[in-house]
């Protein structure tokens, strides 16, 4: 009997290693991330994941490297099996470290400067990986920075390439790619790029579905809806003195919408994707509706959540809070050697010259993608409601607008499903031929900053792990409902179904499917084997030779086991009494990190790199008249160590003069 323990002990303690070690050893250890600030302390064993991070490089001739942070839950549910996750922020110019540490990643940042738990991490729904790119944003460097949606297409594609190369046992994963803001430009090229890439690729990414939040995809027809948007919120009212002159902004934003329509083609228009003209609205109304009466903090909308209130003009650029944590955090140095960076470097929320490089001014809106992609694979578009930037009237309108898979919009007679969660209604959902459209309650711009175990659950949506019901409201009527529940529990709950299933009706036909699966009954087995007796003596033999190798790895584990113990550095460990696996497996991934450490903080030919790398990205606008500029002048909102996701609204000076309103409807 003991034998058999420690066999699986020994099994238990390697399995993982073995995983995640196996050829491709060499290219990921240098990527290991075994500690950081607090990881030992503040985070219970189980729940610690499994990382990887670093500098990729992409492109040796101009020095590109994305940095990417990878999260494995060490027990992953059965639905998580399988599935890579890629999540990006927006700006452009800003870090998925937002992401990562304050939205859907395992970890926020304590005023300690210590990592703590999310309970509502995505990583327990899959693999998740936070890239921060277009090159320059956040640890990311280049010599050159992209000024086109379809570069930030090639460049993923490379860095997908250099991905799978460190980690090849993902290629076969189901892919999401999920992202929030400016991302709704990046991710439907990505996806076009990947599709593309699909159809004379001898190994075909398998690419499932994209989560797009608070995505800004059409952005003049979602500046269309600044004003209604702004009108229900109650921000802003006819009686305000700039009434007249924010309508007049608007209809030169309508103007623009019209002539892009009538043109109906694929050409780019000017201002397509970015139109000071349309985007001035909000700069407008944020203006208008300044009021220092409650103090300079709460002078302005927090134009990321209309519900909260910050400093004019910064309007939300102060938010989130997290941020005064998070920053200071990346910009350890010990927290910059943990997460393996080759080239160190200044991290910032959002990089404005990444952000002035990127014009895009030369590619169509990612709109124009969506029916291509959604005749392939399927789309979730999500909002959190109190957004005003990029929000969910905006999203609406466009889809309204929008003609995929032979009709165009959604079917307006049909009543949207309430999204119901773990008991609770958390939002309406439209969906129809592969688009999905989610209204999330209570949350604002970053919907996993508000609600990270609801926004867990858009992934359940995203991969029809959900219930379809009837629920019964007042009246007697019955409304239909997307059902979700907690992490793992709808999955959990078919399983002991069909356990039951089979202990009751013990049909071949039935047990025949699962039966690999621990449940099947006795008597079902025997009936599906009529050869048993052959079977049996041949799965002896092997039983037997398995035996044997037990033995010979029982005692070359112990041996390394021992060695291993021997060498752990002590603070890594905090072993409880069990001695349980992942103590065994931190230990000995720390101890090949340590032996082959050729990667040193500061040394001088990366010095050299990343100084180069560094000048270039905080050298300001200056000089980079090389750049497709802007129609005129940029007056920023705010001086900001930051910026923000599409942080470049224009206020332009323009007579005040009445105007009468367009006829465009406040829904
Ligand atoms: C929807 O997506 C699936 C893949 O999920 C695809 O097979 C199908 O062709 C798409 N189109 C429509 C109209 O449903």
């Amino acid at each position: 009997m003991l034998p058999i323990y420690l066999f699986y002990f020994i099994v238990v303690a390697f399995a993982n290693p073995f995983k995640h070690f196996g050829r491709s050893n060499d290219a990921k250890k240098q990527f290991l991330v075994s500690k950081l600030p607090g990881l030992y302390e503040n985070i219970p064993e189980d729940d610690i994941p499994l990382m990887f991070a670093g500098q990729l490089e992409l492109y040796p001739e101009n020095k590109t490297h994305y940095f990417y942070w990878k999260f494995i839950d060490q027990n992953k549910i059965p639905e998580a099996e399988n599935r890579t996750i890629f999540w990006l922020n927006g700006g452009p110019g800003c870090s998925s470290m937002d992401g990562a540490l304050m939205e859907a990643g395992p970890f926020r940042i304590n005023d300690n400067g210590e990592v703590t738990l999310n309970e509502g991490s995505w990583h327990k729904s899959g693999d998740i990986i936070f890239v921060d790119q277009p090159s320059g944003t956040g640890f990311s460097y280049s010599d050159v920075f992209d000024e086109e949606l379809y570069q930030v297409s090639w460049h993923f594609l490379r860095f997908l390439e250099k991905y799978y190369e460190v980690f090849p046992e993902d290629l076969g994963n189901e892919i999401y790619i999920a992202g929030e803001s400016y991302a709704g430009q990046y991710i439907p090229y990505i996806a076009n790029g990947i599709l593309n890439h699909n159809k004379n690729a001898e190994v075909p990414y398998n690419l499932k579905s994209l989560l797009i939040g608070n995505g800004w995809i059409s952005p003049n027809e979602q500046s269309l809806s600044y004003l209604p948007y702004s009108v229900q919120a109650g921000m802003i009212k006819p009686s305000n003195p700039r009434w007249g002159q924010i309508l007049k902004q608007h209809e030169t934003c309508q103007k623009i919408v019209d002539k892009i329509d009538t043109a109906n083609d694929d050409h780019v228009h000017e201002f397509e994707v970015v139109s000071t003209q349309c985007e001035a609205v909000l700069g407008l109304i944020l203006e208008a509706t300044q009021d220092d009466s409650l103090g300079r903090d709460q002078a302005c909308y927090n134009m990321y959540d209309y519900t909260l209130k910050d400093s004019y003009p910064s309007c939300g650029m102060n938010w989130p809070p997290d941020l005064k944590t998070v920053t200071p955090f990346l910009n350890q140095e010990n927290v910059q050697s943990d997460l393996n960076l080759i080239a160190p470097k200044h991290w910032r929320e959002c990089t404005g010259s990444v952000a002035r490089s990127f014009r895009a001014s030369n590619s169509l809106p990612a709109i124009h993608l969506l029916p291509g992609i959604l005749e392939e694979i399927e789309i979730v578009l999500f909002n959190g409601n109190r957004d005003v930037i990029c929000n969910y009237i905006g999203t609406e309108n466009m889809i309204k607008k929008l003609t995929w898979n032979g009709k165009k919009g959604f079917d307006e007679d049909i009543e949207p499903y309430t999204w119901l969660h773990n008991d609770s209604t958390r939002g309406y959902i439209k969906s129809a031929r592969n688009l999905t459209f989610i209204n999330v309650f209570d949350s604002s711009h970053m919907v996993p900053f508000d609600l990270p175990e609801v926004s867990r659950a858009l992934m359940d949506l995203a991969s029809n792990n959900f219930d379809e019901k009837d629920l019964e409201v007042v009246g007697g009527n019955t409304k239909k409902a997307f059902v979700t529940y907690p992490l793992g529990e709808r999955q959990a709950k078919i399983k002991e179904a069909e356990a039951q299933d089979q202990d009751e009706v013990p049909l071949p036909s039935v047990t025949s499917d699962n039966s690999t699966s621990s449940s099947t009954s006795s008597s079902s087995s025997t009936a599906i084997n009529s050869d048993a007796g052959e079977h049996e003596e041949k799965t002896s033999r092997v039983t037997r030779l398995i035996q044997l190798l037990v033995i010979a790895i029982l005692i070359w584990g112990v041996v390394v086991l021992y060695s291993s113990y021997k060498s752990r550095p002590s603070s890594i460990i905090k072993s409880g009494p069990s001695g349980r696996k992942k103590n065994v497996q931190w230990a000995d991934q720390l101890r090949q990190f340590q032996e082959d450490d050729d990667f040193p903080l500061n040394n001088s030919k990366n010095q050299s790199i990343f100084s180069k790398a560094f000048s270039k990205l905080t050298g300001g606008s200056d000089g980079r008249g090389n750049y497709a500029p802007t129609a005129s002048e940029d007056i920023e909102l705010g001086d900001r160590p930051s910026g923000h996701e599409v942080d470049d609204f224009i206020i332009e000076s323009d007579d005040e003069e009445d105007h009468q309103p367009p006829a465009k409807p406040a829904k």
